[in-house]
């Protein structure tokens, strides 16, 4: 299959270099680069895989966007888009032909607007998420997205992935806080869609396509997104569950005590947090060696912090009443409740220390999550003896990140090439049984290309097959991604 992609892209040096001058006559020679060190924009953040571009392209508008894409589209070159790199599922690289060029966003940064009364912001899609957290506090606002690349993740990659994080269970992922899109399609027009209107019934909504479409449908170039009040008053604790069943139990007090105040629930199994204490030891993470699990919970409110932590205190009291949690401590001052979150977030790091892994990014009914965890611990541990599993994630959104380490002693590379594709098979599976989804928020990526039509409905994916088809039909944008 790929053989036939390289071929048909397969251009002549003539034509190479008429395309990379054109490229340097719209961006300057600085922003078109072909020599030099390019592994940041070649290599996956998890060391999956290695590509070789043609050419890494630089704008710094969306004309010059425009102007790329229909110089590519002109020589039948196919474009990588790419944000800051950190996707997990080797979407954002080029492949190892040399005939791809990587369109880097990452010098589109401005914020564009800051909508105080529509209660929205205007950025380009290269703005890392930080940035965009950053200007909205600025402004007096919250943009609650928050994921632990944020330092280098890009809203245009956040909304190619239509990326979650820890702030779902309340403000929802990255599609539910996008009021609109400027893109530029494969044929090199530009759709302007940045009204930032709450509602808008005319007709098919674009936006949402190209939300989640991981770089295949269209190039983001700017989004117009929500902001919310800042609120008042955050409290943050990290209780000690004895199971899953008793994390989902805490979840269903949660919600009860706190509605929609409740703004994270995370979930750690003891593997996880032993990466992180190994790996990063100047960390102290709380009760983590005297339970199999740990639950990390926030809440985020507008009355006062007093109010606030005799509500969430209270919680706390009757899940230990309850026996689901056996011991909690609650964050005295904000300090330690980024220490919370820093712990959380740097299982991935730890994960990555550890060496080459087997990542599961999966989504169930809440109500099943417990009782898939049970069938799939034991399953894998009788085909993988001494299996390592790194089992972490966002429960409140009935997500995990159900990974496997490679047992003690192999050799990572050969473990995953001989385990991988059983194992993930296992693992889906298992999901499919219990009505869930092979990707809850990092996407298809050419990593679960080929997977993904074992599990996804089978008219479904012909109708996204036409819409790649009607969208992009030379399939120059990222092909090879979601969907061959
Ligand atoms: P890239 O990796 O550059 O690209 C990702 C995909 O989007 C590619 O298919 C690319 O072609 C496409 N794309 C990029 N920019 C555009 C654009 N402008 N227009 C169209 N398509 C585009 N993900 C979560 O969902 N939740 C998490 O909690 C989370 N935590 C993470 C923690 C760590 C430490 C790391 C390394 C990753 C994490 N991720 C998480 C994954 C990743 O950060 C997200 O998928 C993020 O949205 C990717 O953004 P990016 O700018 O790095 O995109
Ligand atoms: C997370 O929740 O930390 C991320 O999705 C990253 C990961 O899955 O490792
Ligand atoms: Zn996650």
């Amino acid at each position: 299959m790929f053989a036939c992609v390289f071929n048909l892209y397969k251009m002549s040096d003539h034509n190479t270099s008429a395309l990379l001058d054109t490229l340097r006559q719209v961006l300057g020679t600085p922003h078109v680069l072909t020599d030099g060190d390019l592994s940041s924009y070649e290599q996956d953040w998890r060391k999956r895989a290695r590509g070789k571009a043609l050419a890494v392209v630089r704008p710094a508008n969306t004309e010059e966007v425009v102007a790329i894409v229909k110089a590519c589209a002109n020589a039948k070159v196919s474009i990588v888009p790419q944000g800051g790199n950190t996707g997990l599922v080797v979407g954002s690289i080029p492949n190892e032909s040399g005939t791809q060029v990587v369109l880097s966003m990452q010098r589109m940064h401005r914020v564009r607007n800051v909508d105080a009364d529509n209660l929205t912001i205007t950025v380009e899609a290269g703005c890392t998420l930080q940035s965009v957290q950053d200007a909205a506090e600025k402004a007096g606002y919250l943009f609650p997205l928050s994921l632990g690349s944020e330092g280098s993740c890009t809203i245009g990659g956040n909304l190619g992935t239509n990326a979650g994080g820890t702030q779902v269970v309340r403000y929802g992922n990255a599609r539910e806080l996008c009021l609109g899109l400027e893109v530029v399609t494969a044929s090199g027009e530009v759709m302007h869609g940045l009204s930032g209107l709450r509602k808008d019934n005319t007709g098919y909504d674009l936006r949402h396509l190209m939300i989640g479409s991981e770089g295949t449908l269209g190039i983001i170039t700017a989004a117009t997104m929500k902001l919310f009040p800042q609120p008042a008053a955050t409290l943050t604790a990290w209780a000690a569950v004895p199971t899953v069943t008793d994390a989902v139990k805490l979840l269903g007090l949660a919600h009860q005590h706190l509605g929609a105040s409740l703004t994270g629930f995370e979930m750690m199994n003891q593997y996880s947090l032993g990466l992180v204490n190994k790996h990063f030891p100047q960390m102290r993470i709380p009760l983590w060696n005297e339970t199999p699990y740990c639950v990390l919970l926030e809440n985020s409110d507008t009355e006062s912090q007093e109010h606030a932590r005799a509500r969430f205190e209270h919680l706390l009291e009757v899940a230990l009443e309850n026996s689901c949690v056996t011991d909690a401590v609650v964050a005295e001052n904000l300090s330690q409740a980024r220490n919370f979150w820093h712990i959380r977030e740097s299982i991935t790091m730890a994960q990555a220390q550890e060496g080459l892994n087997i990542k599961h990014d999966i989504s169930l009914s809440v109500s099943s999550i417990a009782a898939f965890v049970e069938k799939t611990d034991v399953q894998l541990a009788q085909e993988i003896p001494g299996v390592r599993l790194v089992n972490f994630g966002h429960l409140g959104d009935g997500n995990l990140h159900y990974n496997v380490q490679v047992p003690e002693g192999h050799d990572n590379a050969a473990f995953i090439k001989d385990y991988e594709e059983r194992v993930n098979h296992l693992v889906y599976d298992a999901v499919k049984s219990f009505g869930g989804s092979i990707s809850a928020e990092h996407g298809i990526g050419s990593l679960k290309v080929d997977t993904l039509p074992d599990y996804k409905d089978p008219t479904a994916l012909a109708l996204m097959r036409q819409v790649k088809q009607a969208l992009d039909p030379l399939g120059i944008l990222n092909p090879g991604r979601v969907v061959r």
